[in-house]
């Protein structure tokens, strides 16, 4: 087969049809099943986005008030869940406790092996429910703080937080929240949707789906980069009563040093969009709203600083991580939580796709061109 041929990392391959979101480079749009992701952020609360990533269609008044009874009943944490979660160590990459969270809902849910699209939408819903739940236990585990009991007089974005941090948040931050779950929840096929496809192709469980799509999302070029922009602000150095231009300036000399040594660094650059991630504007603008509520233009000042660095250099534009780093940064989450808040966002955009699979199998299995050894036997 001619090198010409091979579609490594399946770049620019079409494999399937998806009706769940369209993401356009040429015109840097994403739409989730037709709507613009800037208007739902803007006008919709999380639980509404999830529910028309799923059902196709934004939820009547009836449906929503259905649908939050629902969801606010699945909050609590599974004592057993809870249970694993103690025996890992501290030491764990918070994104394995979410993996292994994940795993062990799977196992115990009573219509483990039932996949028709009733069982399945009932799994997806529990596990957007819960999995905040895990998220914030296993912030406030590694703090040495108790866990705190969910609240059902709050939205999903107040309740996360107030399971987070054992307070209510301003309405501010609790927009800023309900924003970057919205962007988070569905982009069409990133590798952990495919992976979590490639599982469902082979008529896999839902769970096992999930687990394997967290395990893809942990990987610094796709949903780690979020936590990997806070460890570059953080090398950089974050001196709070520095001055935004000072901090600009820092940026940029970091940037131009790591470029000129060949280092890729996280938060910028797609597979898909060239020119600029749809999604950014609108985490920008939250980031911007959160710098401003904690008085940090320090932040603003690194975040310039590296964005317009790079863009001279290699006209390389951010991603969604970006601005999502130093925003959940600034709202008191640890650096290692920034990935599993985009697997408890990214639930819903992976279960609306592998039960879109389901709909018309057919089992994921591409081909390679052997490049190894001759045939030769054995002495
Ligand atoms: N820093 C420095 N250089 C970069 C970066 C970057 N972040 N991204 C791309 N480049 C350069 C590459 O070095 C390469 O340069 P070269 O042609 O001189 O070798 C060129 O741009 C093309 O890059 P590829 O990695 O081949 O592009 P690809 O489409 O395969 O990669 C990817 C996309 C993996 C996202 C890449 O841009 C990257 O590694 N970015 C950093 C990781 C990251 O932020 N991931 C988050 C993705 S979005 C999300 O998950 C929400």
């Amino acid at each position: 087969m001619a090198e010409e041929e091979i579609k490594k990392g399946l770049a620019g391959v079409v494999v399937d049809y998806t009706a769940v979101s369209k993401v356009n480079s040429d015109t840097n749009s994403l739409l989730y099943r037709g709507y613009p992701v800037q208007e739902l952020a803007a006008r919709c609360s999380f639980e509404e986005v999830a529910y028309l990533l799923w059902n196709g269609e934004l939820p009547t008044t009836e449906e929503l008030a259905a649908f939050t009874a629902r969801e606010r009943a699945g909050r609590p944490l599974d004592p057993v869940v809870k249970q694993v979660i103690d025996v890992l160590p501290v030491t764990a990459h918070p994104m394995d406790v979410c993996r292994t969270a994940a795993s062990v809902m799977g196992a115990r849910h009573e219509l483990a092996e039932d996949s028709s699209r009733e069982a399945n939408m009932a799994k997806a819903v529990d596990l957007f429910a819960a999995m905040p739940a895990v998220v914030a236990y296993d912030q406030r585990r590694r703090r040495g703080q108790a866990l705190v009991e969910p609240r059902n007089d709050l939205g999903y974005s107040a309740n996360f937080l107030w399971m987070t941090f054992g307070e209510e948040s301003v309405p501010e931050v609790v927009e800023a929240f309900n924003v970057s779950m919205i962007l988070y929840a569905e982009h069409s096929f990133n590798a952990s949707t495919f992976a979590g496809r490639v599982i469902t192709s082979t008529l896999s469980d839902l769970h096992s789906a999930v687990t394997g799509a967290i395990g893809a999302l942990k990987g610094p070029l796709h949903g780690g980069a979020n936590e990997a922009v806070m460890h570059t602000f953080d090398e950089i150095g974050i001196r709070p009563e520095e001055s935004l231009e000072d901090a600009a300036a820092r940026a940029r000399a970091w940037m131009e040093h790591a470029l000129a040594n060949k280092k890729k660094v996280m938060g910028f650059g797609h597979r898909v969009y060239k020119h600029g991630d749809s999604r950014v504007p609108t985490m920008k603008a939250a980031l911007d709203k959160m710098i401003a509520h904690y008085g940090r233009p320090e932040l603003l000042g690194l975040y310039n600083g590296l964005e317009a660095a790079m863009d001279e250099a290699k006209g390389i534009k951010p991603n969604l991580d970006y601005p999502a780093g130093p925003t959940y940064h600034l709202m008191g989450f640890d650096t290692q939580m920034f990935t599993p808040l985009f697997v408890a966002s990214r639930i819903t955009g992976w279960t609306a796709h592998i039960m879109e699979q389901l709909e018309s199998n057919s089992l994921i299995r591409p081909l390679s061109t052997y490049n190894g050894a001759e045939e030769r036997h054995v002495p």
